[in-house]
C-alpha cells in the first residue's frame, strides 16, 4: 500500500502538500479494536433454581430460549453496573496494552445505570481515575453497544478523538419482575468493552448501521416512573412501575426481520456476501431468533458465535461479552470480516462490519 506522503509527491509547495496530506489522512481515518474485555457477576442462577421462583421448567426455558443459566449481581459481593463496567474496561485495556490515562473518551451503552445520573460512563471514568475527557452513556436497549460504537467510530473518523473506551453493561436483575416468568428467565447481568484506536490502514470498523422505531416502543419498556420514586408516591412504587414489561411473542418475529434486514444492509454497503463473513456475533436474546437469522442469511450456525446458554440475555452487554470470548478463543482471525448485529428496546436495531485487526 502506498504511503500517504507518496500520494502527494507531485505537489511541490510544502504548505499545500501538508494540507493535502492532512485531508487524505482524515479521509482514510478509521477506528479499529485493539483490545476486548468482559466481566460477569460470580453468582450463577440456573434454570433449576428458577423453578422455585416462578412457574417454569428447565425443559421449557432450554427448548424455547437456549438458556441454561445466567449471572446475577450480588449486593454482598459489591457487584454493580459500574463495578462490572470498570472491570470489563480494565480487561480490554490490558489486552490492548494501554493505560487508562491514554483514553480520550468513554461511551457506554446501558439502560440500567446504578444511578439516574451521573452516567455510568462518568462513574467508570472516576473509578479509572481518568481526568478531563468526555464520558457519557447511550440508551438504546439491547442495541446500546453498537449505538455507542457508532458514536465512538464517528468521533475517531472526524479526528476529535484518538483512543476510546466503548462498553455495553447491564444489571437487568434490578428491573426484572421476578414474578413474571415471561421475562425473568431471559434477562441477566454482565459487561463487555473494547478499546478503539485510530488507524489509516484498510482495517477496523468498515461501517455501522443504526435504526429505531419509537412507534413500537410499548413492546418492551420499563418505568412509568423510576426506582427513585419519593415516599409520597409509595403506592405507585408498590405497583413496581419500574419493572420491565415485554410482549415477547410480538417481538420475536420483528427481531428476526430487523436483524436480517440490517445485516444484509451492512454486507451490501461493503460489497460483501454471506460467504465473506468469518464470524457473526449476534445479540444473544433467544437461540431460536439467532437460528432464524442464520437461516435468512444462509450462514451456517458454526460461523455464528453463541453463548446464550451461559449468560442469557444481557442486553447491551451481550455482543461485547460474546466478541471478547470469541476473540480470546482465537475465533476471529486478523483480516477476517466480523458482522455484529442486534435488536432491542426502542425499538432499536443495528449492525457493524469489522475487518478484524487484533
Ligand atoms: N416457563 C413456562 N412457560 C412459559 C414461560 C416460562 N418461563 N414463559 C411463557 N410461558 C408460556 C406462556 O404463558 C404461554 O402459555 P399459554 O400458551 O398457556 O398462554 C406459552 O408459554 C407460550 O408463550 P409465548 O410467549 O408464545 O412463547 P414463545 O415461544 O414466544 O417464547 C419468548 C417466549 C422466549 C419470550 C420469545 O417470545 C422471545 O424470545 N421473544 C423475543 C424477546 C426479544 O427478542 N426481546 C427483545 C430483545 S431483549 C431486550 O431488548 C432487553
Amino acid at each position: 500500500m502506498r504511503k500517504n506522503s507518496e500520494r502527494v509527491q507531485t505537489y511541490g509547495n510544502p504548505i499545500i502538500k501538508n494540507i493535502i496530506l492532512e485531508v487524505i489522512t482524515l479521509m482514510l481515518k478509521k477506528a479499529r479494536i485493539i483490545g476486548t474485555g468482559s466481566a460477569v457477576p460470580q453468582r450463577i442462577l440456573t434454570n433449576k433454581e428458577l423453578e422455585d421462583i416462578v412457574d417454569t421448567s428447565d425443559k421449557w426455558i432450554t427448548r424455547r430460549t437456549g438458556i441454561k443459566e445466567r449471572r446475577i449481581c450480588s449486593k454482598k459481593l459489591g457487584e454493580s453496573t459500574t463495578v462490572l463496567a470498570r472491570q470489563a474496561c480494565l480487561n480490554a485495556m490490558e489486552m490492548a496494552g494501554v493505560s487508562p490515562q491514554s483514553i480520550d473518551m468513554i461511551v457506554i451503552g446501558t439502560v440500567t445505570s446504578d444511578r439516574m445520573f451521573p452516567s455510568t460512563a462518568c462513574m467508570v471514568q472516576e473509578a479509572l481515575e481518568i481526568e478531563d475527557i468526555p464520558a457519557f452513556d447511550v440508551s438504546a436497549g439491547c442495541s446500546g453497544f453498537i449505538f455507542a460504537l457508532t458514536v465512538a467510530n464517528n468521533a475517531i473518523r472526524c479526528g476529535t478523538s484518538k483512543r476510546i473506551l466503548v462498553a455495553g453493561v447491564e444489571r437487568l436483575s434490578s428491573i426484572v419482575n421476578w414474578e413474571d416468568r415471561g421475562t425473568c428467565v431471559l434477562l441477566a447481568d454482565g459487561a463487555g468493552a473494547v478499546v478503539l484506536d485510530s488507524t489509516t490502514e484498510e482495517e477496523g470498523i468498515l461501517s455501522t448501521h443504526i435504526k429505531s422505531d419509537g412507534t413500537a416502543g410499548k413492546l418492551l419498556y420499563s418505568a412509568d416512573g423510576n426506582p427513585y420514586t419519593p415516599e409520597i408516591l409509595q403506592d405507585i412504587l408498590d405497583k413496581k412501575p419500574f419493572h420491565l414489561k415485554m410482549d415477547g411473542h410480538r417481538l420475536f418475529k420483528r427481531a428476526i426481520n430487523c436483524l436480517t434486514s440490517i445485516a444484509k444492509e451492512a454486507m451490501e454497503h461493503n460489497s460483501l456476501s454471506s460467504k465473506d463473513i468469518a464470524l457473526v456475533v449476534p445479540h444473544q436474546a433467544n437461540i431460536r431468533i439467532i437460528q432464524g437469522l442464520a437461516k435468512n442469511l444462509r450462514i451456517p450456525m458454526e460461523k455464528i458465535y453463541t453463548n446464550i446458554e451461559k449468560y442469557g440475555n444481557t442486553s447491551s452487554a451481550s455482543i461485547p461479552i460474546a466478541m471478547d470470548e470469541a476473540n480470546r478463543k482465537g475465533l476471529i482471525m486478523s483480516g477476517g470480516y466480523a458482522l455484529l448485529v442486534t435488536f432491542g428496546a426502542g425499538l432499536t436495531w443495528a449492525s457493524a462490519i469489522l475487518k478484524w485487526s487484533i
